[in-house]
């Protein structure tokens, strides 16, 4: 038992009720920092630290997929780190790779707070961000400067896969939605060692239906196309569709030759909670959100 589950977390999650969004903002800015510092000597001191207590190498654990080498299965997913602002910390946390984004092309601020809910009972959170993100061109240009202090780290960790997810800009009409996704693509091609197409966020309207053969085939065929490095590309996908669809984006998968898929996205299934409504909200939870 550490400190975080004996004394904070019963502290924020009872105690003090203290806002979930909050708490992982100040946890950004605090990883932000470090990041813009990992090459000082405080900065490399620290990462050191971090990785001799919580990370870990096993050869058992360390696979190589697509070209990549991935030194164990356990990785950061994607909404913590939504502008990329902190690659370089990332391995310092034990992860095996880490997931940036969801980014936009439009910077967007997302829905309106609260929208971020811990469901104790269940173990649980309720997710209805909206892809609040600084865009592509803002995430291409820390992400540049993070590549720059990587080449310049001292410190002692291994380096690990980075992802970069992108989704559909809210403005955007579904009819553009294939330029939209190639947009942010082209600006940031060159920093993902892989890269997600995310069409499968229940907060952004109407996201989901870009799941459906018809919307989603040009997609990967224009992102194939646009893939001049030929990094690999995979699609994540919502958990709750039927067999028949998740069969018919794997024959698209194939054909478009895409790396995988990264099941899944959040449910909008409500089935089995044992909270009953949002405290802060009177939400009740057998309703979905919007309906
Ligand atoms: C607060 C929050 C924000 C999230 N934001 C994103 C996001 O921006 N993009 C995305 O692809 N998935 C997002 N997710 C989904 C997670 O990446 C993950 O796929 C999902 O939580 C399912 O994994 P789990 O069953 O381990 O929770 C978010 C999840 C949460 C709880």
């Amino acid at each position: 038992m550490d400190i975080f589950q004996l004394v904070l977390r019963p502290l924020m999650f009872s105690g003090l009720k203290v806002d979930p969004e909050a708490v992982q903002r100040q946890f950004i800015a605090t990883c932000d920092r470090l990041d813009r510092n990992c090459n000082s000597p405080w900065g490399q001191w620290t990462l050191q630290q971090m990785y001799q207590r919580l990370g870990w190498s096993d050869d058992c654990l360390a696979q190589s997929l697509w070209g990549l080498s991935f030194p164990n299965p356990i990785g950061l997913a994607a909404g913590f780190d939504k502008n990329g602002v902190a690659s370089n910390v990332w391995p310092a946390f034990g992860f095996g790779f880490a997931e940036l984004g969801t980014v936009t092309h439009q910077a967007q601020p997302g829905n309106p707070p609260p929208r971020l809910f811990r469901l104790p009972d269940d173990l649980a959170a309720i997710n209805r961000m909206g892809f609040n993100n600084q865009g592509a061109a803002q995430m291409a240009k820390v992400l540049a400067a993070s590549q720059q202090r990587r080449l310049e780290l001292n410190a002692e960790i291994p380096r690990i896969p980075i992802g970069v997810n992108f989704g559909k800009s809210k403005v955007t009409p579904l009819e553009e939605a294939v330029e939209d996704y190639c947009q942010s693509f082209r600006l940031l091609q060159p920093y993902g060692d892989y890269s997600v197409v995310n069409v499968s966020s229940p907060n952004t309207p109407g996201l989901r239906s870009l799941q459906s053969v018809e919307q989603l085939e040009p997609i990967l065929n224009a992102l194939q196309q646009e893939n001049t490095s030929n990094k690999p590309l995979l699609v994540k996908i919502a958990p709750d569709l039927a067999w028949e669809d998740i069969a018919a984006i794997l024959d698209l998968v194939q054909r478009y030759q895409f790396a995988g898929v990264i099941a899944t996205n959040t449910t909008i299934n409500r089935e089995g909670l044992k909270t009953d409504k949002i405290a802060i909200t009177g939400d009740r939870l057998r309703r979905r959100w919007g309906d």
